[in-house]
């Protein structure tokens, strides 16, 4: 069945709780993508460790960001769902990879020096350098069309890319070329308390991000305290950072447009707006939560998913790193 369909691959870390940046720059197009695309999705633990992680915080990690998956309407019947160290080719073709890429590439990636930012070089972790090429090996071990994420990856994409045409060059066609997808509203929600930098798992603020599991009440204290401009008016534009992010945020969860908004609010406060958008953050995650609880009560069935997820995902894997080795004289 559908041997045609394109095909797309994305991963989300497993480094700290999703949050809505996470749900509308990347895991609500997934739920869209599963139902006409062959769609492979993991769990990035082996880029997590990029970074210090307690063994046991991670392992627990792991599994709720899977189920907030499932959680957000991934069906794992219709999408390869599963954990990247499960399968090993993605550490060999990342290694294949890393003898072609340049230190100057990846010294080019704004989110290593936004990672790395201001530490003595000595004491920057090697894997935190070569992590967009581990991220390469993701994207062509499994000859993605389509790569769905914010636009904070898509400079890594291109890496991949790059790779995959440098690689071809040398060895003979191997590798396909893969497309990053970005979502036309919302692919970089920014900090609601700093609307210059963007929504992560790593700010240190909790007032940053509205993570999916907040309960209502926190979602609406953090609403409710998020930053706003100058100006009472409800308006987007680059005079107006913050209050854009809000409406971004507000357009993303109802579908609609900036322009009905700013009508819907014309005259109207900040005070009556955030609550407004309140309204809306709860109610879209409010289901989501529900089925989270029902999730976490199974705890096998996650297991099953990630058992299923690999056993599919491997042979797919092995046989682009087959190709790959053969290519290079391995
Ligand atoms: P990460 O949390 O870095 O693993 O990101 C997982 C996915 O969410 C990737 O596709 C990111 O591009 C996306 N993402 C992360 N933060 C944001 C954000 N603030 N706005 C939009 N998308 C985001
Ligand atoms: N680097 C991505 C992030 O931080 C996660 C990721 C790892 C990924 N491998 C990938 C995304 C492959 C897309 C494709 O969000």
């Amino acid at each position: 069945m559908g041997t045609n369909r394109k095909r797309v691959l994305s991963g989300v870390q497993a480094s700290g709780n999703l949050h809505l940046g996470n749900y509308i720059g990347a895991l609500r197009q997934f739920i869209d993508l599963q139902r006409d695309y062959d769609c492979y999705i993991f769990i990035a633990d082996l880029h997590a460790i990029t970074v210090p992680q307690d063994p046991k915080a991670l392992r627990k990690q792991i599994r709720s960001v899977v189920n907030m998956h499932l959680a957000c309407g991934l069906d794992p019947d219709k999408v390869t769902l599963f954990r990247q160290s499960d399968v090993s080719a993605h550490s060999e073709l990342g290694w294949l990879l890393n003898t072609i890429a340049t230190m100057g590439e990846l010294k080019r990636m704004t989110q290593f020096k936004d990672k790395a930012g201001g530490k003595a070089e000595a004491s920057v972790g090697v894997g935190l350098f070569d992590y967009p090429v581990l991220m390469a090996a993701d994207i062509l071990l499994y000859e993605a069309d389509l790569v769905p994420t914010g636009e904070d990856q898509k400079q890594h994409i291109e890496l991949a890319r790059d790779l995959a045409q440098r690689f071809n060059h040398r060895f003979g066609r191997t590798f396909r070329m893969p497309k990053p997808m970005i979502p036309k509203i919302g692919a970089r929600i920014m900090g609601l308390d700093d609307p210059s930098v963007k929504m992560s798992k790593s700010a240190a603020s909790a007032g940053n991000r509205i993570e999916l599991i907040d309960s209502e009440d926190v979602i609406r204290k953090k609403v409710s305290r998020a930053v706003t401009d100058s100006g009472s008016e409800i308006k987007a534009g680059p005079k107006k950072p913050a209050v854009t992010n809000l409406l971004t945020i507000m357009c993303a969860l109802t579908d609609r447009t900036v322009a009905e908004l700013e009508k819907e609010f014309a005259g109207k406060g900040y005070k009556e707006f955030k609550e407004a958008l309140a309204d809306t953050v709860v109610a879209a995650l409010k289901p989501i939560q529900q089925t989270l609880a029902e999730l976490e009560k199974n705890p096998k069935y996650v297991d099953e998913v990630l058992a299923r997820g690999a056993e599919k995902a491997r042979p797919v894997a092995e046989r682009t790193l087959a190709a790959a080795k053969q290519a290079m004289g391995l």
